[in-house]
């Protein structure tokens, strides 16, 4: 019972913060899309496993055994393949519809935000649905199969397909990370869902929010270093809450 009502209490706290705000920006990661069935990065189970990232995920892996890299991406795709948006992409959507300004700024690379009906959405580090060439970026066409024995190579350069993520010591699309700051530095509220929140520069984006004025709140079964620093932190599954935080702005939308 008294976790109903704490639920319940945070739940209509944070729905009526979203009320009283013209601006919102949130940003996702990983753990938005564990109901879905995609595995998140870190901790035991996590998709860094056994692995460190940069053996990995960075240019220095791919050039050493572009194969290897490959195959591990062609197992996240497949992974990422049939996964569909669950209700906390879902309820990100219709928030969008509902307030004046709403924008997802996502760490993920699965898509499932578009998926789900998001317009405005700041991929930070790429999608791993797109190809594009490892030497002069050229984008080389979604959901294009490759082949870690015969990699594709551009059609401009020669150069061979990576996938369009961003790697580990690569810097992120300065357009898409200056337009992240903008709209988190803009925004009456921020919510962070499903973030560990230490990879930055993802990571300064709650802080740019609330240094200028915004409200903090964060979304996750675990606490991240951002839950002392947030106005509201609830130990919830994004799947579970967001839906029931959507419903009451909705029926107050209604009403007003
Ligand atoms: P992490 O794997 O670091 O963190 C996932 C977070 O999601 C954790 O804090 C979990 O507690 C939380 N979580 C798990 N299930 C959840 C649920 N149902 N609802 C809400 N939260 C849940 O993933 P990210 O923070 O996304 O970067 O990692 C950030 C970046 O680190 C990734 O984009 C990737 C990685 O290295 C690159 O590849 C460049």
């Amino acid at each position: 019972m008294a976790h109903t009502s704490y639920y319940s209490c945070m739940e209509n706290q944070i729905a009526e913060l979203l009320q009283n705000s013209r601006r919102c920006a949130v940003l996702t990661g990983a753990g938005i899309s564990a109901e879905s069935g995609v595995p998140t990065f870190r901790g035991e189970e996590g998709l860094w496993g056994k692995f460190r990232p940069e053996e990995l995920a960075s240019m220095d892996a791919f050039m050493a055994n572009p194969k290897m890299v490959w195959e591990w991406y062609n197992w996240r795709r497949q992974l990422m393949g049939d996964v569909k948006p669950n209700p906390g992409h879902h309820a990100l959507a219709d928030l969008e519809q509902i307030m004046p300004s709403f924008w997802v700024i996502t760490q993920n690379v699965d898509g499932l935000h578009k998926m789900a009906g998001s317009g405005n959405i700041l991929e930070l580090h790429g999608n791993i649905h797109r190809n594009k060439c490892v030497k002069c970026n050229q984008l080389c066409g979604e959901d294009v199969d490759i082949d870690p024995d015969n990699i594709p190579t551009c059609t401009h350069c020669g150069g061979q397909l990576r996938p369009d993520v961003v790697w580990f010591g690569e810097m992120l699309d300065p357009v898409v990370i200056n337009r992240a700051f903008a709209e988190s530095e803009q925004a009456d509220v921020f919510l962070s869902v499903g973030t560990s929140a230490v990879v930055h520069p993802a990571a300064s984006l709650p802080m740019a929010a609330r240094s200028e004025g915004a409200k903090l709140v964060e979304i996750n079964p675990e606490p991240t270093p951002l839950t002392d620093l947030a106005d509201i932190s609830v130990r919830a599954k994004s799947g579970e809450f967001l839906p029931r935080v959507v419903e009451i702005v909705r029926e107050h939308a209604g009403r007003g």
